[in-house]
């Protein structure tokens, strides 16, 4: 599974960038609004530090606007990944910027129906929102299953499974049990993942017992 960091700010993506587990980076208004920075040389700057697909979402609502935007934003770099809505005129968009070979991802995708519409749109992402769906009581990770199941009916579908409003490392581990290509994790879920109380104490005690030896390796 593909991990991107769901992150507009710039220091994430420099920490995490040397561990190698940076696929690619998903952005969208609010995480913009946020980091209190001008969007496009964000994304500018996220695309230099990250080879993958960078997230950069539209703000319009209508399909001529939404196009242009589009147009625009993925003029900024080849990574750069056009961000709309799951809405008819975000799919609409969708569809004339992947026949022109920009690669989109269709946001706030909150059921496997609408799903299936992206992926016929042709959608180079779908991001279900799994926390989302779990805030208001409903079974988020059950819709990842859902539509991973539904896109592999179809091995020549191009559309990739975004997991994305991911909460928690369980989210992760679950988006991953359930075939999802890619999961978009906020970089405090990252570190969430990487922590075990067992993994500090035993390397504590390693390293007093290899004081003990008195030996260097170098
Ligand atoms: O960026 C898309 C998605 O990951 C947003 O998640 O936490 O705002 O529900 P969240």
């Amino acid at each position: 599974m593909k991990f991107f960091l769901d992150t507009a700010n710039i220091e994430d993506v420099k920490e995490l960038i040397e561990t190698g587990l940076v696929d690619g980076i998903t952005t969208n208004p609010s995480l913009i609004a946020a980091s209190g920075r001008d969007f496009k040389k964000v994304i500018a700057e996220m695309c230099e530090l990250v080879p993958g697909p960078v997230s950069a979402e539209v703000a319009a609502l209508d399909h001529v606007t939404m196009l242009k935007e589009g147009r625009h934003l993925a003029e900024i770099a080849p990574n750069v990944t056009v961000k709309v809505p799951l809405t008819l005129d975000g799919l609409k968009t969708c569809r004339v910027l992947a026949d022109e070979g920009i690669m989109v991802n269709v946001t706030l995708c909150f059921s496997s129906g609408q799903a299936l519409l992206a992926a016929k749109a042709g959608a180079a992402f779908i991001s279900p929102f799994v926390g989302r769906l779990d805030d208001i009581g409903h079974d988020g990770m059950q819709l990842i299953q859902e539509i991973c199941l539904m896109y592999a009916n179809y091995p020549e579908l191009e559309t990739e499974v975004l997991a994305a409003s991911i909460r928690h490392p369980l989210h992760v581990i679950q988006a991953a049990e359930a075939g999802a290509h890619v999961a978009t994790i906020p970089p405090k879920v990252i570190y969430q993942l990487l922590k075990h109380p067992l993994t500090d104490n035993g390397l504590a005690t390693f390293v007093k017992d290899w004081e003990k030896t008195g030996q260097k390796i170098i």
